[in-house]
């Protein structure tokens, strides 16, 4: 490895774990692309209130390194690191099994933990939190969403104060460097694609981010965190951004907006309306200016209006920040005897809808014939839908005719049924794609 770990060797010693024996006790679990930027920030001798006592991974023999203090107890033993004397565990080895029973078994046993884990706190934060307080531990999840961009710790302690009913943002970041690489070159989306697997910013299986799996189990988490209201991930409709064309990008800047693939949740009464996908958003607006794999967060309060926050969602040494920082909040609190969780207590179970009201951007492709546009409009009429602008750009081949219509807002629940209807016309020759215009 690499000079940057023996300059922390050399800063560190290599006799002694960092932190002193006052220090407060961490185990690790999970030495991965985030478990090991964690340690080389524990390791580099800046934070004397964390003690790295163990890091525990499968088939551990091959994860050591010199650089890290000889006296940090390396083992594949779960149950040795839950028995023993530490007070916080980071649990950095994601998805849902084993971490979640490695979690539950901390807190069980009085331990606090950190973790980066989004399918466990999207599916479970609720009970964990309840758990966690129960045994007057604490449980923190900062970089579970948004990776280093700390939004849920300002959510935690300097939004607290307000009543939030509103919470937006680009929380993907293999979507948005998609939408912005097929914005900006105007290429097709599988060579998007393509480029986003090559640059290691996607994965082979790229589903859960291109689907809106990933993005909704983060909006699940910010509206724990900031609407404390309990939701399902999959109760929140997802739209994948597979069909997006770059002609919808030609499209979408007539009508000085770009596309983004955007999470919102919106709290009205006992109903949290929320959405996960691809959205026409004005090119000059915060959204719109996401560039690359960047997050951004916005979220609106009933005081306090809009705020921002934007940053690198993912990557080892962003997301470390935020488990370090996480780290350093709870240590404060232990050494404090402050252990409780306000929102443990306060979490509400919404009814789910995605019925938001909005214009919207429908885009046809047809095998071009007279007529076309009349059968639309009729359909549209009989639905009560209202045209705003029908939109044609010349040169392209009449046997894939691209071209849009906008609507004036309505429901999704209203357009539903006309969508149908249209996508099943003769002249059609792929499903229309109806995507929201954000104003
Ligand atoms: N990477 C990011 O940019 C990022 C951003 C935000 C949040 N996160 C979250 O951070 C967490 C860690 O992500 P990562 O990217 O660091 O993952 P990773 O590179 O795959 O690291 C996971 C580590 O955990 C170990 N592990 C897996 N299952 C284990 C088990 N049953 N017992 C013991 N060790 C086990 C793995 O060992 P092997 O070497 O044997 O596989 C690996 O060392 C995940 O929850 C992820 O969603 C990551």
């Amino acid at each position: 490895m690499p000079r940057k770990a023996s300059k922390v060797a050399g800063r560190a010693g290599a006799l002694r774990g960092p932190g002193p024996s006052s220090a407060c006790r961490i185990a690790l679990i999970g030495f991965g692309t985030v478990g090991r930027a964690v340690v080389k920030i524990l390791c580099d001798g800046g934070n004397r209130s964390l003690r790295l006592t163990h890091i525990c991974n499968r088939n551990v023999e091959r994860k050591k390194q010199p650089w890290i203090p000889a006296d940090v107890i390396w083992t594949d033993d779960v149950q040795s690191v839950l028995g023993s004397d530490v007070q916080i565990i980071v649990e950095l080895i994601g998805g849902l099994n084993p971490a979640e029973q490695i979690v539950r078994g901390a807190l069980q046993a009085g331990k606090s933990v950190v973790t980066a884990n989004k399918q466990l706190i999207a599916r479970h934060g609720p009970d964990l939190l309840q758990l966690a307080a129960s045994q007057r531990c604490q449980l923190e999840f900062g970089a579970s969403v948004a990776g280093g961009v700390p939004v849920l710790p300002a959510l935690r302690t300097g939004l607290c104060g307000d009543r939030l009913h509103g919470i937006a943002g680009i929380l993907n970041g293999t979507c948005n460097y998609i939408l912005s690489r097929i914005e900006s070159a105007r290429i097709p989306f599988s060579q998007a694609l393509e480029e986003a697997q090559a640059r290691g910013y996607a994965e082979a299986d790229a589903s859960e981010d291109l689907d809106g799996g990933d993005a909704r189990a983060k909006l699940a988490i910010l509206a724990l965190s900031g609407l404390h209201a309990r939701v399902v991930p999959e109760s929140v409709r997802a739209r994948t951004i597979r069909a997006i064309d770059a002609v919808d990008f030609d499209y979408a800047a007539e009508l000085g907006c770009t596309i983004r693939q955007i999470s919102r949740a919106d709290l009205k009464g006992d109903t949290l309306f929320a959405d996960v996908g691809p959205c026409l958003v004005p090119t000059g607006s915060p959204f719109g200016r996401v560039q690359r794999n960047l997050n951004l967060v916005l979220t609106s309060g009933q005081y306090g209006g809009e705020m921002a926050f934007l940053g690198a969602g993912a990557g080892g040494d962003p997301t470390a920040v935020a488990v370090v920082s996480d780290l350093m909040f709870v240590a404060e609190r232990l050494s404090a005897g402050s252990v409780e969780r306000e929102a443990a207590g306060h979490i509400s179970a919404p009814s789910i809808s995605s019925d938001f009201e909005t214009p919207w951007y429908l885009r046809f492709f047809v095998r071009d014939q007279p007529g076309i546009v009349a059968r639309l409009a009729e359909i549209l009429a009989a639905h009560r839908l209202n045209i705003d602008a029908v939109l044609q750009k010349p040169g392209f081949d009449k046997a894939a005719l691209p071209f849009v219509i906008t609507l004036e807002p309505c429901r999704n629940s209203e357009l539903h049924p006309a969508l149908e209807l249209m996508s099943g016309l003769d002249f059609a020759i792929r499903p229309c794609l109806c995507l929201p215009i954000l104003r």
